[in-house]
């Protein structure tokens, strides 16, 4: 693993005020673990609260509305996260292009608002299991890149972050052979050279995830061009995220 890996917490809907402690132990563990970035995405009603509650790990949020503002009752803009002390977004998760109909095109639309607002963006992709059956793994999500990717004016590097989540890895406890994570990985950062070139590319990570948990992220992480995690269920609590943050802290750090 060439860069510096990448571990982010996705809380879901999970997490009330009294989960902060949570976040505090994560942050002060993670004081001593520079080598790893580290960072989580509570529900929006405790992004605030975790910015203050944390000096080291980043902030960000799970999702935004594709539009900067207006009347979009209950909805929450990519300003209004940034406002809250997130720096980053989740964009495209499965869950919210399987229960909120969230296409390609709206997913674009709403990284492109994410990046104009300064926030960087986390894009998610990943096939069902019966894609991955039937051998189009790797087209479907170089196609599904492709299409929900925004316009990037500056370096890409320093905005995009890809997340490969097969839809069957998330919540089930299966993952994928770190094989076949290395080759969907390799398919994707030909993707970006081609269209960041090799240099900026390098620099943008892609993160795996599906069923991390601290018995398994050596070896998930170890894979070709894996450069960090995305980490559901366990990252609910600091014991189980820090497990797959010590885990990347103890990769080595030339690949
Ligand atoms: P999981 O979720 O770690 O609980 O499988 C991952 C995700 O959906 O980001």
């Amino acid at each position: 693993m060439a860069e510096r890996p990448f571990i982010v917490g996705n809380w879901k809907m999970n997490g009330t005020r009294s989960m902060l402690s949570e976040a505090r132990a994560i942050d002060r563990a993670s004081q001593r673990l520079m080598k790893v970035e580290v960072a989580l995405a509570p529900p929006f009603t405790l992004i605030h609260a975790v910015h203050k509650e944390v000096q080291q790990i980043g902030v960000g949020a799970q999702d935004c509305h594709s539009v900067e503002e207006g009347a979009f009752t209950g909805d929450v803009s990519a300003s209004m996260v940034l406002d809250a002390g997130a720096k980053f977004v989740i964009l495209g998760h499965s869950e919210r292009r399987q229960s909120h109909g969230e296409d390609n095109a709206l997913v674009k639309a709403k990284a492109q608002t994410a990046l104009n607002a300064g926030l960087r963006i986390i894009l998610c992709c990943g096939e069902s299991e019966q894609v991955r059956d039937a051998g189009d793994a790797e087209s479907f999500v170089i196609d599904q890149i492709r299409a929900s990717l925004p316009e990037i004016s500056g370096n890409a590097g320093e905005v995009l972050t890809i997340a490969y989540e097969p839809i069957w890895a998330i919540g089930t406890g299966r993952t994928p052979t770190a094989e076949d994570i290395g080759s969907m990985h390799r398919a994707i950062r030909a993707l970006l050279v081609e269209l960041y070139g090799e240099e900026t590319s390098a620099a943008v990570r892609i993160l795996y995830g599906g069923s991390v948990n601290p018995g398994n992220a050596a070896e998930l992480l170890a894979a070709d061009e894996v450069g960090g995690a995305l980490v559901g269920g366990a990252s609910l609590t600091a014991e189980s995220f820090l497990g797959i943050v010590l885990a990347a802290a103890d990769l080595p750090s030339d690949g």
